[in-house]
């Protein structure tokens, strides 16, 4: 049967993507470079927080085996974060060619766009550390060890939220009307606080993760025990 969760992880999927269009449909007639900035991270946060919840859209819709969802989840965040390196491609580009600062250290910047900024290599360093995690999870749950790398799906949530925040950070710069603002700001927050909330721990997804509770001790159980778990199948 499809559990409410699956519903609420499509919905989080289709808010996500319809808020990544609103946002990059009001730059598209900027310089190319800055709107390849826009659209491409704007991608990149769309697939992070879809990627996040799509294990029950896979699990409980598709009926997919938790192997192949968690595949599917790493592909989707490895996407974003190519998404990300156009992104980043693109700005720093634009900023070299106007011979400006890479850091927002222009004279009379606003100083949201200058947090934006710093903030930006954060999430995007950020970004590449969890993706390499999540593939040294996927290979070591892959043959059997559980309970590794029990932090990865808390890393994620505080990924997604410092995105997010950056993201408003900066839409607040723009001369847009406080209603297109606050529009636009609750798609990007409340999309995020969603999936947080969907991937938060409780038994299934904590089972998922290797589990809080479970000490990291590597082969401690048989990994179709550990499958069966991950499915819900407790
Ligand atoms: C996950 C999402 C995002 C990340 C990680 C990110 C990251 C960054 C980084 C690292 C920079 C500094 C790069 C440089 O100056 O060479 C930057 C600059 C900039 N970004 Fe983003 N960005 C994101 C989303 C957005 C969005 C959605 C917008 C606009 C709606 C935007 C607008 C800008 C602007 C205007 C600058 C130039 C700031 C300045 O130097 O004045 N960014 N971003
Ligand atoms: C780069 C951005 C990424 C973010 C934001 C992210 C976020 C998350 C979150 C929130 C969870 C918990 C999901 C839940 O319990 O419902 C999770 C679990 C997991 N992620 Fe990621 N992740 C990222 C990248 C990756 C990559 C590239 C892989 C490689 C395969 C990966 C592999 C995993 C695995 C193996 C789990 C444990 C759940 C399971 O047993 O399948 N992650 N991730």
């Amino acid at each position: 049967m499809i559990q409410r969760s699956a519903y609420a992880s499509a919905a989080v999927i289709v808010a996500a993507a319809v808020t990544v269009g609103a946002i990059a449909g009001k730059f598209t007639g900027a310089p190319l470079l800055f709107f390849g900035h826009i659209a491409a991270m704007c991608c990149a946060w769309g697939l992070m927080t879809s990627g996040s919840v799509i294990y029950s859209v896979c699990t409980e819709w598709l009926g997919f085996e938790i192997g192949k969802s968690r595949m599917v989840h790493g592909i989707v965040q490895s996407a974003a974060v190519v998404f990300a390196a156009v992104g980043y491609f693109c700005i720093f580009r634009n900023h070299q060619l106007a011979g400006a600062s890479q850091f927002g250290f222009d004279k009379g910047n606003p100083t949201g766009k200058v947090v934006h900024a710093l903030l930006g290599y954060v999430v995007l360093a950020w970004m590449l550390l969890q993706a390499s995690q999540g593939w040294r999870k996927y290979s070591a749950l892959s043959s059997g060890k559980v309970g590794f790398l029990v932090k990865h799906g808390l890393n994620g949530r505080g990924l997604l939220l410092l995105a997010a925040a950056n993201m408003v950070i900066v839409l607040s710069t723009f001369p847009f009307s406080q209603a297109l603002f606050l529009s636009l700001a609750a798609g990007v927050l409340g999309t995020t606080v969603v999936a947080v909330l969907l991937t938060a721990p409780k038994p299934v997804a904590s089972a998922r993760e290797g589990g809080d509770a479970q000490p990291e001790v590597e082969n401690q159980e048989p990994a179709d025990l550990y499958e069966k778990l991950a499915a819900g199948d407790q």
